[in-house]
């Protein structure tokens, strides 16, 4: 087991309802500690979310600059932090090695449907027009083909006939809510393996027994 909390950087851009779900799940309980939230946007509720629960945050915003110089500030302000997890709570922005490479193997993103199935934008629209039976929700490795990391949780969601997509939403976003914290309480106790002989492969650890 590792010492001490895992210390956890979320980023957001939007309603933060996941970053809720940290807050309330895992944050401040022994696993882990949120020690910094960022935004790409300023005002937006996320960040009055983390106000709320005293947690420190940063806005490093796009703005017309080239993307590598965004993420090049994005790193030093993450790495200030020194996190041992980066997840993406519903950050809305393509990141690029220059970000992701400063953390091997440490940023997790939240997507709404079951992976490879759905990628991209509008995730959930694009399930109900398929016409699929079941969508989901996929937490996975950021690499930099977006929504392109290999999984390491997934969980299906029913489409209920007459479904629209707020109904949807509300089904998806309920079972994000449980598998973020679950990924980061699983990150914390050391329990995610990538296999290095096969990178596509993640391995979920069972517990150690005393
Ligand atoms: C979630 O559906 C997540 O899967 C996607 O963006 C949404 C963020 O929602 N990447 P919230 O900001 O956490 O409420």
């Amino acid at each position: 087991m590792p010492e001490g909390p895992l210390r956890v950087v979320v980023l957001v851009s939007g309603s933060g309802s996941n970053l809720q779900s940290l807050i309330d799940e895992v944050h401040g309980r022994g696993a882990a500690e949120i020690a910094l939230v960022v935004s790409s946007k300023g005002d937006v509720p996320a960040l009055a979310r983390a106000e709320r629960a005293g947690i420190p945050t940063a806005v490093v915003a796009l703005a017309g600059r080239a993307r590598e110089e965004r993420d090049a500030e994005l790193a030093d302000v993450v790495a200030a932090a020194e996190p041992g997890l980066v997840v993406l709570a519903g950050w809305m922005s393509i990141l690029t090695g220059t970000f992701l490479d400063a953390f091997p193997d440490r940023v997790i993103n939240l997507h709404p449907s079951l992976l490879p199935a759905f990628p991209g934008l509008h995730a959930i629209r694009q399930a109900l027009e398929w016409g699929v039976r079941y969508t989901g929700v996929t937490v996975h490795y950021a690499e930099e083909v977006v929504d392109g990391g290999p999984a390491i949780l997934q969980e299906p969601v029913p489409v209920m006939y007459g479904d629209d997509e707020e109904a949807l939403t509300a089904r998806i976003r309920a079972v994000e809510h449980r598998l973020v914290p679950e990924a980061v309480r699983l990150f914390s106790a050391g329990r995610v393996r990538r296999d290095p002989a096969d990178r596509r492969k993640v391995q979920i650890l069972p517990v150690e027994v005393e």
